[in-house]
């Protein structure tokens, strides 16, 4: 179990919505945390489970609030909502300033969300929504408890040199200078193209060349539809069968090939982790709230976040008394 970091290097190329379609046909139990300093966006594109609006308050805000002395990993449960399908996500900070006074909390966020996919009570993967990486945003905080840092980006010839030059400072950040180390250290740094998977397979190669010869350390790890009505879909602006969208369809993939990859990896430093730092957990002693986890489903992922049918996902609509509250 792992933390999974999505971030872009410019521009708006669709991490958000990437990061909501891997949590949602991610095969186990995830938290999708909204740790994007410039605020989040499900507030406004996502409707909870209790079929009324998302409560800004209750996410990164409340442990902003209570989190100043550190926070034990499982408290992150306190402070997330399900979204209608069953999604649990921690919703993000509201205006961009709120984030400036609170730069401190994204260390805090890195080691608890490193923790949880540790925890013997309630353990879950958290993918991360960072948004932008340029700049010195607090967001990188979160990367050296990542095991993976996924850099989204589209395909234009600036994006993709945009995208390189990014993976190499960041693995020269995170991994020191040394050549070859980056390739095998934690957190590998990975790229997700938004394309149109079917014709992709050339590009790819292309890419994983320049990011090779750049000595990047990074490479492609998949390639996400670039699928304007499944990102509708998704983001609740339009109705249809999200589950056959080409976007869920490529998050299915990106999701399944990472798993099987990494997933053994990732489980036994997990293992090795509790051996060290935690008791195993007592049969029983599971607390009772946290056990409406995503099952898993060998090999076969439902994503989490489905429009019922004939009831496509409501847009956002502005409430007093619910929202707007700090936004
Ligand atoms: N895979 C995609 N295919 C097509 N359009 C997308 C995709 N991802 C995002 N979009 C669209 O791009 C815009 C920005 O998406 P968003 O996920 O908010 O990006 P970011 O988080 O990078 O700012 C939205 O209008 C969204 O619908
Ligand atoms: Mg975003």
């Amino acid at each position: 179990m792992a933390l999974i970091a999505l971030a872009a290097d410019k521009g708006s190329p669709g991490v958000t919505t990437a990061a909501v379609a891997l949590a949602a046909v991610w095969p186990r139990r995830v938290l999708l945390a909204e740790t994007d300093p410039a605020g989040g966006d499900l507030v406004y594109r996502s409707t909870a489970a209790h079929g009324g609006p998302l409560n800004p308050n209750t996410g990164l805000l409340s442990i902003a609030a209570t989190a100043r002395r550190g926070l034990v990993p499982d408290q992150l449960w306190d402070h997330v909502q399900p979204l209608s399908g069953g999604l649990e996500v921690l919703v993000g900070l509201g205006v961009a300033e709120q984030a400036a006074g609170l730069v401190s909390l994204w260390p805090t966020l890195g080691r608890s969300f490193a923790a949880l996919a540790d925890s013997p009570q309630a353990p879950a993967d958290v993918i991360a929504d960072c948004g932008r990486v340029s700049g010195d945003t607090p967001a990188v905080e979160l990367f050296p408890h990542a095991a993976l840092v996924l850099l989204l980006s589209r395909t234009e010839p600036e994006a993709l040199a945009r995208v390189r030059d990014r993976a190499a400072h960041l693995s020269a950040r995170l991994h020191g200078g040394s050549r070859g180390a980056a390739a095998l250290a934690t957190p590998l740094v990975g790229v997700v193209l938004i394309a149109d998977p079917a014709g992709s397979g050339k590009l790819v190669n292309q890419v994983n060349d320049m990011l090779v010869h750049a000595q990047t350390g990074a490479r492609v790890v998949g390639t996400l539809a670039d699928d304007p009505a499944g990102a509708d879909m998704l983001a609740g602006r339009k109705r249809g069968r999200l589950d056959k969208s080409l976007l869920v369809r490529s998050a299915r993939k990106i999701a399944a090939d990472l798993n099987q990859q990494y997933g053994a990896a990732w489980a036994v430093s997990a293992q090795a982790q509790q051996g060290h730092h935690m008791q195993q957990p007592q049969q029983g002693q599971q607390p009772q709230q946290h056990q409406q986890a995503q099952q898993t489903h060998q090999g076969q992922y439902q994503p989490s976040y489905q429009p019922q049918q004939g009831q496509p996902q409501q847009p956002y609509q502005p409430q007093q008394g619910h929202t707007g509250a700090g936004r």
